[in-house]
């Protein structure tokens, strides 16, 4: 007996049917456009100089403030699952209100960069250039007259990334969206010689509410006020273009959007625009929020987790800045994508 769905079966002819190529896992994987692998991956630290042994961050379930001595161990980790990079953000022994602990040679970022150059000179590290951890006001450039001032603040963030450098850095990372902070560190760079020493910039920082755990974490939360005046309102992409082109002409080697998944349209932008290597950074929110959800039994963290990198990747971004990137590493080794 021929049933209905036997004839259109045995009849309709289709040239496209997208479904022949989702058959098999197998087949899958041979048509996959985009992989993230472990070498996509940079991680964030948070080196204290206040404490002598590890310390979660509440909102950031699995991610810790480390001691020098707890680095060593996390560096060899990270290293054993092939994570080619990491960020170091500082939180310092005391603030004042220029910031002074940022540019000190003893300063927590100095020496852990020191440690870890020693240790594991293959290790890509780079470091997160900005005022904020380091001020007591906790604004990312310094203070006149009640105003946030730019070009006062281009010295130190000059002088914080020479220290960097000086230390062993090979990316600084400005991320106070100062106008003019590229051009003020490649020059301070390149008069101590540091012409190898390669520019980050945090070209496209939004002013976003995805920071909160991170502030928490660094203790970075401003005493007054807002970032507003200096980091870039969420609804503009044009303007994103802007600050990526004024950075590449003032000599980013790498620039970066920032947060990732709400502005997945600007990475993607970036990427038809512009030929420089594009960093997208996978802010504490974005992590927190995941993880949250899955503490709850809302969904499943690797699925969901390595659906968002992909789309991070998918995007156009070459380097992820995640606190997955262990995480995300291990299941990376477990499984053939
Ligand atoms: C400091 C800085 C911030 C982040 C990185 N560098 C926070 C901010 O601007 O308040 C955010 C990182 C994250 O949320 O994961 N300039």
């Amino acid at each position: 007996m021929k049933s209905e769905l036997y004839e259109v079966t045995r009849n309709s002819s289709m040239a496209e049917r997208p479904r022949r190529l989702r058959r098999l896992q197998a087949l899958r994987a041979l048509v996959r456009e985009t992989r993230v692998s472990n070498s996509d991956l940079m991680y964030p630290i948070f080196v204290d100089d206040r404490i002598s042994k590890r310390q979660e961050i509440p909102s950031m379930p699995g991610i810790s403030h480390l001691s020098l001595s707890d680095l060593a161990s996390e560096i060899d980790e990270v290293c054993a699952l092939k994570i080619p990079s990491v960020l170091i953000f500082g939180l310092p022994d005391r603030k004042d209100s220029v910031g002074s602990r940022a540019y000190a040679d003893d300063g927590i970022v100095q020496r852990a960069v020191q440690q870890i150059k020693r240790s594991s000179p293959e290790l890509v590290v780079a470091t997160d250039v900005c005022l904020c951890q380091y001020t007591d006001h906790g604004h990312c450039g310094i203070i006149h007259a009640g105003e946030i001032v730019n070009d006062e603040s281009l010295k130190l963030l000059a002088r914080i990334a020479v220290s960097h450098a000086k230390a062993g850095a090979d990316i600084v990372g400005p991320s106070a969206m100062m106008d003019g902070q590229v051009k003020a560190i490649r020059n301070a760079l390149d008069e101590q010689s540091y012409y190898n020493t390669a520019i980050m910039a945090y070209s496209a920082k939004y002013a976003s509410s995805f920071y909160a755990p991170f502030r928490e974490a660094a203790e970075s939360a401003p005493a007054w006020g807002d970032r507003r005046s200096y980091q870039m309102d969420p609804p503009n992409r044009r303007e994103a273009m802007r600050e990526m082109a004024a950075d590449i002409r003032e000599g980013a080697d790498i620039v970066m959007v920032k947060p990732a998944l709400s502005y997945l349209d600007i990475i993607r932008e970036a990427r038809n625009r512009f030929d420089t290597p594009l960093a997208a950074y996978n802010v504490s929110g974005e992590y927190a929020l995941i993880k949250a959800a899955a503490q709850k039994g809302w969904l499943d963290e690797e699925r969901v987790t390595r659906e968002i990198l992909v789309a991070i990747k998918r995007a156009g971004a070459d380097i992820i800045i995640t606190y997955f990137a262990k995480i995300a590493a291990r299941w990376f080794e477990a499984t053939t994508q």
